[in-house]
C-alpha cells in the first residue's frame, strides 16, 4: 500500500513537472531544443509550427490530467470530477496526438525515429478512444486497461527525458541517444502497463 503510494507521488510530480517542460519554446525568439535541428523551409512552415505548439500545450495538458485518474481516493469522493477531468484528458489527447501524428514525419534523426513517434502516437489514441468507447458503455475494467495503456504512452513524454541524460551519458552522442530513445522512452511503459492491467484483469475476477 505505501509502495503504491510512493510510486503514484513520484508519478504525479514527475508529470506535473515534464507538463509544463514546452513553455520555453513560447518565449524563444529563435530555434531552441529540438527545433534547433529543424531546416529554415521546416521552421517557417505555419502548418509545423501550429502542430508543434498544439503538440506541447495539449500533450502537457494530458500529462496534468492523467495521474489524477488513478487516484481510487477521487474517483470514490465524486464521480463527476472523474468523468470531467477525464474528458478535458481524452480531447488533450486527441489534439496533442493529431499534431503529433503531422509532426513525427519531421521527426530529427529520419526515419526509424519517425516511426518509433508515430506508433507511440496510434497506440495513445487508440487506446484512449477505445477507454473512451467502454466508460461510455460501463465497461469498467476494460474501461481501466485501455486508460492504464494511454497514460502509459502519455508517461513517454516523462520517461524519454529521464532515459535522454542516461543515454547521453553512455554514448556521448546525440543522434544515438535520439535514436535508441525514440523506441525506449516508451516500449517499457507498456510492459509495464500489460502488467498492471493482467492484475486488474486477475483482481476482477
Ligand atoms: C505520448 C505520445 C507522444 C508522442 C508520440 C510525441 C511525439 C513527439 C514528436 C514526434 C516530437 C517532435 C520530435 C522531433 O521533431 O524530433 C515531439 C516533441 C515534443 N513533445 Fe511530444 N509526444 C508525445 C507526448 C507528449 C506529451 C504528453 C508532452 C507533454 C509535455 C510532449 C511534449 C513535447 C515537447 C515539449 C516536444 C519538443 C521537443 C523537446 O523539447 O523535447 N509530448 N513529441
Amino acid at each position: 500500500m505505501i509502495i503504491k503510494r510512493i510510486l503514484w507521488g513520484m508519478m504525479a510530480t514527475f508529470a506535473s513537472l515534464i507538463a509544463f517542460v514546452g513553455i520555453p519554446y513560447f518565449i524563444a525568439t529563435k530555434p531552441i531544443g529540438i527545433l534547433r535541428y529543424k531546416s529554415a523551409e521546416l521552421l517557417a512552415n505555419t502548418a509545423y509550427n501550429l502542430g508543434f505548439k498544439a503538440h506541447i500545450v495539449f500533450g502537457g495538458i494530458a500529462l496534468l490530467m492523467g495521474w489524477v485518474q488513478f487516484s481510487k481516493r477521487l474517483r470514490a469522493w465524486n464521480l463527476l470530477w472523474h468523468r470531467t477531468i477525464g474528458t478535458i484528458y481524452v480531447v488533450a489527447v486527441l489534439v496533442s496526438g493529431s499534431a503529433g501524428l503531422g509532426i513525427a514525419p519531421f521527426a530529427t534523426g529520419g526515419f526509424w525515429n519517425a516511426l518509433g513517434f508515430m506508433t507511440l502516437d496510434c497506440i495513445w489514441l487508440g487506446t484512449t478512444a477505445m477507454a473512451y468507447f467502454y466508460a461510455r458503455r460501463h465497461y469498467i475494467t476494460a474501461h481501466q486497461a485501455m486508460m492504464t495503456y494511454s497514460y502509459a504512452a502519455c508517461f513517454g513524454a516523462v520517461t524519454l527525458r529521464l532515459w535522454m541524460p542516461i543515454l547521453m551519458m553512455v554514448f556521448r552522442d546525440f543522434a544515438i541517444a535520439y535514436s535508441i530513445v525514440a523506441w525506449l522512452s516508451w516500449i517499457p511503459n507498456v510492459i509495464v502497463a500489460y502488467f498492471l492491467v493482467r492484475r486488474l484483469e486477475f483482481k476482477g475476477k
